[in-house]
Order: C-alpha cells, then structure tokens, then sequence
C-alpha cells in the first residue's frame, strides 16, 4: 500500500461524516422554547418580514402562545400564504396581515397609522425584516436601499409604535441584528449612499452595527417605562436571505449549511428567547448571541456618544420636517 493511500482510507470518510453528524446535533442553542412555558394570550405581537425564513417561525411561536399576532409584510401574496400556514399550525385564527414595505418611510408611516388605529396594546415588537447583498439604490427618500431596509425604516417604526408599547408596558422590543456587525463601521453620509462599497455583505454588516447601537440608545431613553429593547443574532441560518447573491455562492451556502448552519426554527430561538422567557424579563439594552446568552457586541456598538449622535441623526433623517 502507498502511504498516500492512508488519506483515502473509509476511515477518513466514516471520521468526517461522524464528526459532522456530532457538530450537527451539538449546534442547538441553550434553551428551548418548546420547554418555556409562557403564554402569550392576550398580548398582542408584531414580527415584521414574517412571510418567511427566521420572521415565519417567530410569528408562529407567538401564535402557538395564543398571542394575537400581526404579520407586517411587504407582498400580499406571501403574506396571506404565511397567515394561512401559520393559522393552521397554530390553530389561532387571531394571527393577521399588515401590509409594509419598511425600507419606505411613507409605507411604515401608513402602516403605524392602522396599528394606533386598530390595536388596543402592543407588546411585542420585532423588528427583523431585512436585506443583504442589495446594489446600489436609492428610496424615493433619498436612502440607501439597504440602509432603508435594515435600519431607517425599522427605526422610524419603533419610534412610531412607542407610546402604544408604553401605555401596553410591560412591552419588549427585539432587532434582529447580526453577528456581522462586528465588521461594520459608521459613517452616517452611508444613509444617503455615499462613500459605501457594495462588495458582498459589506453594506449590510454596516446596517447591522446601526440597529445595535440605536437599539442600546432606544433602551437608555426607554428606562423606567417597563419597555425594554434588545439585539440578538439568530445565529448562521438556512434562509433566503443569501437571494441577491450568485446562485455559485448560495450551493456553497446550502451545501455547508446542511451539516452546519441553523435551520430557520433554530433561527428564530434567540429572537424568541428575547421577545419572552422569564429570564429577559426586564433586562434592556443588551445583545444576544444565538446559543440566548448575553454578550458584548462589538466596541462601536457600546459607544454611548456615537450612539447618541447616531439616533439624532436618524430621528432627524426620518422625522417629516
Ligand atoms: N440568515 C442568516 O444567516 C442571518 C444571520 C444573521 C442575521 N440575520 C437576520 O435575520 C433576519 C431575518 O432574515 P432571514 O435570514 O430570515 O432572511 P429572509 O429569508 O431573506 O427573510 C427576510 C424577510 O424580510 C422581508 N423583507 C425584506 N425587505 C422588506 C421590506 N422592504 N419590507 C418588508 N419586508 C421586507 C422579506 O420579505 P419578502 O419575502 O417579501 O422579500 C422576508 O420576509 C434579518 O434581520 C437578517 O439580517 C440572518
Ligand atoms: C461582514 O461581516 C462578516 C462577519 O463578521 C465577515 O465575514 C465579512 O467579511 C464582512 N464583509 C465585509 C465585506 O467586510
């Protein structure tokens, strides 16, 4: 036998497939929903971008509660397919559609309008539609599309929904960020599409670092209401969200991410683990990694005079005056 022969031994094969199943069953985060005993009923829930991926499975979490749940999506189609799927599973028919295209401020306005009009309370809000891998584009607002998408719009609707989640307290607010905002920078001429590199996910690390840091300044100015707001990362999950990238990428995602990634249910456990279990209650300001333990984010996301700055600078940007 040639020596080299060794690394094509069965045993190499059977070792690999052995370590990847091990790998596989370890990556399940620390707690487990289905072991948290919280109920949602009576309390009143919006996920936005809950047609699909990470949103879809914390909807119908919520929904399984016996929350009464609003869907805030941008398509119609996707929606009602989503509100059906998650109805039947659930076997809660107060789960509901609302149509919005967060990276429009006029879109998110006209969608807050409704909710104030229709909801009693509000008590939980999670922001966690987005978009990676968008190029370059400008709203009819003059944003960066993904900067409108991930951070702009999303901020000017918590801001607009504040007062209902104030009067409905105790409330939580959860942002979808991502560990991606480690590699992000400020620099708030990125709102307006300047100065950005649109390589690969560069903009939407960017983005993600924005909703960390307003989100600790949202909690700051939020203290002593009984509202609490919080950032987690879902972890590395098999969704759509590589859908702007070459399809050459997405095998090499799909391909990996079968043995390693998470599934969009295991996805949505942090966002859940934040938006309800006991052990998050009252807590604010904090970021959450994907196994639900609280970590510090990056240095830029604890910086509390930017973060100042930075949440001036977006109430202005989306303020009507
Ligand atoms: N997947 C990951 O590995 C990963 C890692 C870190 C963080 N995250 C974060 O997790 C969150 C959910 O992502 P995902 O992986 O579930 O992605 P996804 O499968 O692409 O789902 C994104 C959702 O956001 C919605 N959306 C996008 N643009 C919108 C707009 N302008 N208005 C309203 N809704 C809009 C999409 O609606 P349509 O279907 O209509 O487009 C979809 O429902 C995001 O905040 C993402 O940044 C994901
Ligand atoms: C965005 O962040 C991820 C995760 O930290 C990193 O791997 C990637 O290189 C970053 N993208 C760019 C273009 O810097």
């Amino acid at each position: 036998m040639h020596w080299l022969d060794l690394f094509y031994h069965p045993v190499w094969v059977l070792s690999t497939a052995v370590l990847a199943l091990v790998v596989r069953m370890q990556r399940r985060g620390s707690w487990d929903p289905q072991s948290c005993s919280v109920r949602l009923k009576g309390k009143t829930a919006i996920v936005t971008g809950a047609n699909t991926g990470i949103g879809k499975f914390i909807a119908l979490d919520f929904a399984r509660r016996g929350a009464r749940v609003i869907l805030a999506c941008r398509s119609q189609a996707r929606g009602s397919a989503a509100l059906q799927e998650i109805r039947e599973k659930s076997g809660n028919s107060d789960v509901h559609l609302r149509l919005v295209d967060v990276s429009s401020l006029d879109s998110v306005r006209e969608f807050a309008e409704g909710i104030l009009k229709e909801e009693e309370a509000l008590h939980i809000l999670v922001n966690n539609a987005a978009v990676s891998g968008l190029p370059r584009q400008i709203t009819k607002d003059g944003f960066d599309a993904s900067f409108a998408t991930n951070h702009l719009g999303p901020f000017l609707l918590t801001n607009l929904l504040l007062d209902l989640m104030k009067r409905s307290a105790p409330a939580r607010i959860v942002t979808v960020a991502s560990v991606n905002h480690k590699k992000g920078e400020v620099d708030f001429s990125h709102f307006h599409g300047e100065n950005l590199n649109y390589f690969m996910d560069n903009v939407y690390n960017h983005t993600k670092l924005h909703n960390i840091i307003c989100t600790n300044q949202l909690a700051h100015r939020l203290q002593g209401t009984g509202v609490t707001a919080n950032s987690v990362h879902p972890g590395i999950v098999m969704t759509e969200v590589l859908r702007h990238y070459p399809w050459s990428l997405r095998f090499i995602f799909n391909l990996i991410g079968f043995f390693f990634f998470k599934t969009p249910e295991e996805g949505a456990v942090s966002s859940i683990f934040c938006a309800l279990a006991e052990e998050m209650e009252g807590i604010t300001g904090k970021y959450c990694d994907s196994d639900c333990q609280l970590v510090l984010p990056a240095p830029l996301a604890r910086d509390t005079a930017l973060a100042v700055k930075d949440f001036e600078i977006c109430e202005r940007l989306t303020s009507k005056l």
